[in-house]
């Protein structure tokens, strides 16, 4: 009977106890994503994310490690265990949930158009960049390779592993246009002259954090962080420093 209720808890421990017991906090993000997450020159890592994940483990009372995967095999790492959440600027999709459980949302982005003025010195509209002229950078993998393919069926699309890699097209002038959330493309728009940013946003997104399914125990707690977060203005305050208007 011992020997049966001690592998029936292991079974059930839940992730937070893992942490813990652990005593490391294991994230998996990409490259990189400013202004939520990146790499310093130091190879340190900085952004907004990192510093409520700085938060998190310091809460749990363990250190943070950071496991750096490809954005597009993010999903089936997590569910392999190579790491313990995903807190990467996810965009909660209906479709991912079938995979993972989802946090409740801690910011809000869109879609926005990332353009190169030299191609269009005006923000373009959508059906300004729907032709088959217009080259379009995409993250492989991401919402806004998915608004592309679904809205800019005229376009020449083209995919990249990061979205420094698609940024870097349209800075180049080999692109024309990047669809991407509105956080990271007023980021790059704001490091590059030539670019700039559509107001009008595409589409609406949650951003989430991703853990393994059927964990209710350590949903619940990160639900609590989340919620913590912003009722205490945390957020707020890292959206006023990290943030380009
Ligand atoms: N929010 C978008 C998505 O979930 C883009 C995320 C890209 N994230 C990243 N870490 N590169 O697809």
């Amino acid at each position: 009977l011992v020997v049966f209720l001690v592998v029936v808890s292991l079974a059930f421990s839940s992730l937070l106890e893992d942490i813990r017991s652990r005593g490391v906090l294991r994230v998996g993000q990409d490259a990189g994503y400013m202004p939520l997450y990146g790499t310093d020159p130091d190879g340190d890592r900085i952004g907004l994310e990192v510093e409520i994940l700085k938060e998190m483990a310091s809460i749990l009372g363990v250190k943070l490690e950071f496991v750096i995967v490809n954005w597009d095999g993010i999903i089936p790492a997590l569910m392999s265990n190579k790491f313990d959440i995903i807190w990467s600027g996810m965009t909660i999709t209906p479709e991912r949930a079938l995979k993972v459980n989802f946090s409740d949302p801690y910011l809000t982005v869109g879609q926005a158009i990332l353009y190169n003025t030299k191609k269009f010195p005006t923000p373009p509209k959508l059906e300004d960049i729907n032709t088959s002229q217009t080259k379009i950078a995409v993250q492989l993998g991401t919402t806004g390779a998915e608004a592309a393919n679904r809205l800019l069926t005229k376009a020449q699309i083209f995919t990249f592993e990061t979205t420094d890699e698609a940024g870097f097209q349209v800075a180049s002038g080999r692109a024309d246009a990047m669809i991407f959330d509105s956080i990271y493309a007023r980021f790059v728009a704001k490091k590059y002259e030539q670019l700039d940013v559509t107001d009008e946003l595409l589409s609406m997104e949650d951003l989430g954090v991703a853990i393994p399914k059927g964990d209710f125990e350590t949903l619940q707690w990160l639900n609590t962080f989340i919620q913590w977060l912003k009722t205490t203005g945390k957020i707020t305050e890292l959206e006023q420093y990290w943030f380009v208007e």
